[in-house]
């Protein structure tokens, strides 16, 4: 098992990232440091941290940076004298890398890039450091009925974050062929949880439902998600950090695949029931809409060499999973309110701009 003791998490500040603190600093098997550097874009909320910061100390530690900010990034890592970096920092949503590509091809790619090059060149020389890439299984593209993706099948991505994650993978990929640099990479499928910014599926869904707003439903709703609990994730690239091979690729998957329509038929249950609202009136918000340019079909995981290799599995099945989360959107109204407002970027402004 590696001993990975200053962990830089980029992208702490967002909704995996922001779990995967959470899971690696309550442990007990981990003694180091974790230095969450985040860029805070609207997709960040450093507050979601704050139960964390007040109970680890100085084990916790935030540093608002930009990953494409190279001297930023060589103080960083020379400061807290990092020896592991799980990279999580990304422009995420696939609506918006249509919208605006440009952002996407920033962060996603120049600044992993970024980040890449300036630990080469700390980490000359050194043993036992690791970079981890975490990315997603839109890099391999749509499936038809049948199939699944594995760590081998080809990349083809459709849309700009996908085009933009497939190149980071590349990238990192390159620098481990090319350098010797110690990486390991995985790819994951849809995530869901708490602190999900309301702009993916589910948040959007249970968001609406409890502001009795339309559904948007895209195309036919017959797309098909593999969904994943975002602990499962977690414990999955924490897994694979600790006892990955060096070089290796390793995918993550819920093997949960749902159509878009009949998720959302479940969720409408739950929150009906969680939130006491009548499920008729629910259900007669669903809207189909105009469909994603380049909506891919289907995706779905195997994830066998995870499982047969390090042990890993599944722990939360998605019907406890879902309530979990309709609870949690429900119990931290504070949260979204600040998120939703433009609060939260004011007070960014007060707290961060000065330094
Ligand atoms: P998110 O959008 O919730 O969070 C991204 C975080 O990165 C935010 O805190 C944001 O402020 C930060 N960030 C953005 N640009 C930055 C920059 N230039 N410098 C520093 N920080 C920056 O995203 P997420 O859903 O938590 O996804 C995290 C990672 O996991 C991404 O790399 C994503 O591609 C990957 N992934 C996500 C899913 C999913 O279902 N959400 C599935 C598989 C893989
Ligand atoms: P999303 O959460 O954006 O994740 P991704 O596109 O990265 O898989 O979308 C999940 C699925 O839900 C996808 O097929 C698009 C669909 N979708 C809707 O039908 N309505 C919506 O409002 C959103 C956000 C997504």
């Amino acid at each position: 098992m590696r001993k990975l003791t200053n962990i830089l998490v980029t992208g702490g500040a967002g909704f995996i990232g922001s779990n995967f603190v959470r899971v690696l600093l309550n442990d007990s098997a981990f003694k180091g440091r974790v230095i969450n550097v985040d860029k805070l874009t609207y997709a960040g909320n450093a507050n979601s941290l704050n139960d964390v910061a007040e109970a680890k100390g100085d084990r916790y530690i935030f540093e608002h940076a930009d990953i494409c900010d190279r001297a930023k990034m060589d103080e960083i890592l020379s400061k807290y004298d990092i020896d592991t970096i799980v990279h999580l920092a990304a422009e995420s949503h696939v609506d918006r890398s249509i919208e605006g590509p440009g952002a996407f091809v920033q962060t996603n790619i120049v600044g992993t890039f970024t980040l890449l090059d300036a630990a080469r060149q700390f980490w000359a020389g050194k043993e036992g450091v690791l970079f981890h890439h975490v990315s997603t299984d839109e890099v391999y593209g749509s499936l038809g009925d049948t199939g699944y993706f594995t760590e081998t099948t080809p990349y083809d991505p459709h849309s700009p974050y996908s085009a933009s994650k497939a190149s980071s993978d590349h990238l990192v990929r390159a620098y481990h062929d090319t350098y010797g640099f110690p990486i390991t990479l995985s790819n994951c499928s849809n995530n869901y949880g708490p602190y999900q910014f309301p702009e993916k599926l589910i948040p959007v869904m249970i968001e609406n439902m409890l502001q009795r707003k339309a559904l948007p439903v895209y195309g036919d709703g017959k797309n098909i998600r593999d969904w994943l609990y975002v602990e499962d994730h977690n414990s999955a690239v924490w897994a694979i950090m600790q006892n990955g091979t060096l070089g290796g690729s390793y995918n993550i998957g819920g093997e949960n695949e749902w159509e878009n329509i009949r998720l959302l038929h479940e969720l409408i249950d739950i929150v009906s029931e969680e939130a006491n609202i009548n499920k008729e009136e629910l259900t007669s918000l669903i809207t189909y809409v105009k469909d994603r340019p380049g909506h891919d079909r289907r995706y779905a995981i195997d994830c066998d060499k995870l499982k047969n290799e390090l042990g890993w599995k599944q722990s939360v099945t998605f019907e406890e999973g879902l309530r979990k989360t309709v609870k949690w959107y429900l119990e931290n109204r504070e949260w979204i309110e600040q998120i939703q407002s433009g609060e939260y970027l004011k007070w960014i402004e007060l707290n961060y701009s000065a330094r």
